[in-house]
């Protein structure tokens, strides 16, 4: 696997005058919120939604002003939304260091939220993007309406496959593919090659979040959030349900007793983590990320060889193959 650096590399310059635009785009002169969102800047992400923004102009015309407006709006509201999910999930820790909830109380984390939600959806109607405006918006709602099923299912600690797709659908492949349709429409595509960068995002972002769910049966500092906070949660994710629908009916009840009624004692949960490690819960949850993996490689055949479409490759191979 080529490392990040090297996957960076046909759009370095792109990525170094994003950053300049994103930081400019959170500008604020209330005091805090400039603190805050400073403190946001230095404790950067991967950046993974602007490359995929980037790659898929660059594969399907050419990057564009309004290619820079797309990564950072979509950059903005992705932002937004880790802020949100770690109040929700209770989370103290992102990126490796304190997040906002767990430093300023979820008061505030709620608020700076909002504050770059609302910054992204300007930055697009600032400048009369509304085809962005629109790609982007539905994303957004798919998101919430996503995390919000998620914890729908949790309460009935739902066990269907197709009930967790469809929740990672929407709250992380959405916006995953709405990535790679902003960086087409942005580079003057049509519109069935802006579809087919959807679907193309689409299958990624499914791989993505099922990469990401593993993370969270191992252990692995470099990740820079805890593992373990699932069940906690009391979210259903792939491994988990794999174990429970290939156990006897004894084994599954007391798994199903541990997430309902143990699922903040930490002794109980790890023994279930270990179940799920020993069961084949792991592999097939990485089976099945390599076959949207594969979906996803198949349509990227229909455009042309490119140093773009290779590093988007890379990109891709990395969403899977990332230990952060
Ligand atoms: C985390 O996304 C949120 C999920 C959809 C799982 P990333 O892993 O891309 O987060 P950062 O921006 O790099 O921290
Ligand atoms: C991240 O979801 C937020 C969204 C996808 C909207 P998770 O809660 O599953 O991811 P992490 O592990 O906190 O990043
Ligand atoms: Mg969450
Ligand atoms: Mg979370």
């Amino acid at each position: 696997m080529a490392n990040i650096k090297e996957i960076k590399e046909p759009i370095n310059d792109h990525l170094l005058a994003f950053e300049k635009k994103f930081e400019k785009a959170m500008k604020t002169r209330v005091a805090l919120l400039d603190y805050i969102t400073r403190y946001i800047i230095r404790r950067k992400g991967k950046q993974m939604r602007p490359m995929f923004v980037f790659f898929s102009a660059g594969i399907t015309g050419q990057i564009t002003e309004s290619t820079y407006r797309a990564a950072s709006m979509i950059e903005l509201l992705h932002t937004a939304t880790l802020i949100h999910d770690d109040v929700v999930d209770d989370s103290n820790i992102r990126r490796g260091y304190f997040t906002i909830n767990a430093l300023w109380k979820n008061k505030i984390a709620v608020l700076v939220g909002d504050f770059l939600l609302s910054k992204g959806l300007l930055l697009a109607l600032d400048h009369n993007e509304f085809e962005l405006l629109k790609i982007v918006s539905v994303a957004t709602r798919e998101m919430s309406e996503g995390e919000l099923l998620q914890i729908e299912k949790a309460h009935k600690l739902d066990i269907e496959e197709g009930v967790y797709f469809e929740i990672i659908r929407k709250k992380t492949a959405s916006l995953i593919a709405s990535c790679c349709a902003a960086g087409a429409h942005s580079a003057g595509a049509d519109k069935e090659t802006i579809k087919k960068m959807y679907q193309i995002g689409e299958h990624i972002g499914m791989a993505f979040q099922i990469k990401d769910d593993l993370f969270d049966y191992q252990k692995n500092k470099e990740v820079g959030k805890p593992n373990g906070i699932d069940i906690k949660e009391q979210k259903m994710t792939l491994p988990l349900i794999y174990l429970l629908n290939n156990s006897s009916f004894l084994e599954k009840k007391k798994v199903i007793n541990i997430v309902k009624r143990h699922n903040l004692n930490a002794e109980k949960v790890d023994r279930v983590i270990e179940q799920v490690n020993k069961s084949q819960g792991i592999e097939y949850a990485t089976r099945k990320m390599y076959e949207y993996r594969d979906k996803a490689f198949e349509l990227l055949l229909d455009f042309p060889e490119s140093p773009m479409r290779k590093g988007f490759e890379q990109l891709v191979i990395y969403t899977t193959e990332r230990n952060k």
